[in-house]
């Protein structure tokens, strides 16, 4: 049976982040036939345009190689003021400058996101949309994602507890693994 690799990262540092908790719990249900490598973005430093190729910092270095050898991605970002966060928007920006070469091209992406609100990161989820777009990945349109109200959806140790998100989560997970056995 062929398994094939996803490579997830969530655009909040937050320990106890519910993004981060969406990841944990997608690896904790993945279906048979993919796994899931999950990052966190901590050590990633801000974008700089001056610093050799040859000479980008470890974590760069990692961050992006993880993406090149993935065979899908999958993000969860929280929404910060109707937009994706500044560090998952760093990160991508990263793994897809000209200067660096873009990693992103291609890629058959997932997205979630949880807020604290009623939202849900619906705002976020279209700007980060737009993004992927600009770098020319192959982003899923559907299942849609939006986790809302999540303070009453994760225990204090930000683990999903809810049994529809879960599912909805699968469902997203599914999807990935139809598309990457269909291509
Ligand atoms: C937020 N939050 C937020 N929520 C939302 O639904 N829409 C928004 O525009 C914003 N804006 C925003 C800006 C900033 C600077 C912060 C720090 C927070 C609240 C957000 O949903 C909440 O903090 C989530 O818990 C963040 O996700 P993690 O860190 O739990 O993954």
């Amino acid at each position: 049976m062929k398994y094939f690799s996803l490579f997830g990262f969530a655009g909040s540092l937050r320990k106890n982040s519910f993004n981060r908790g969406l990841l944990s719990r997608a690896s904790e249900i993945l279906p048979v036939g993919l796994t899931l490598e999950v990052m966190g973005l901590d050590g990633l430093p801000l974008y700089n345009d001056d610093i050799p190729a040859d000479n980008l910092p470890k974590t760069v270095t990692e961050f992006r190689q993880k993406i090149a050898g993935a065979d899908a991605l999958l993000i969860a970002s929280p929404e910060y003021n109707y937009s994706i966060t500044g560090v998952l928007k760093n990160a991508l920006d990263w793994a897809s400058s000209d200067t660096f070469g873009n990693v992103m091209a291609g890629k058959i992406t997932a997205i979630m996101g949880a807020s604290k609100t009623q939202f849900g990161t619906v705002r976020g989820q279209l700007h980060l949309r737009q993004t992927l777009h600009a770098m020319n990945t192959r982003t899923l349109s559907r299942p849609e994602v939006f986790v809302q109200n999540a303070g009453k959806l994760f225990n204090g140790n930000g683990n999903l507890v809810d049994n529809t998100t879960t599912a909805r989560i699968l469902k997203l997970l599914t999807t990935l693994l139809y598309e990457l056995t269909h291509e």
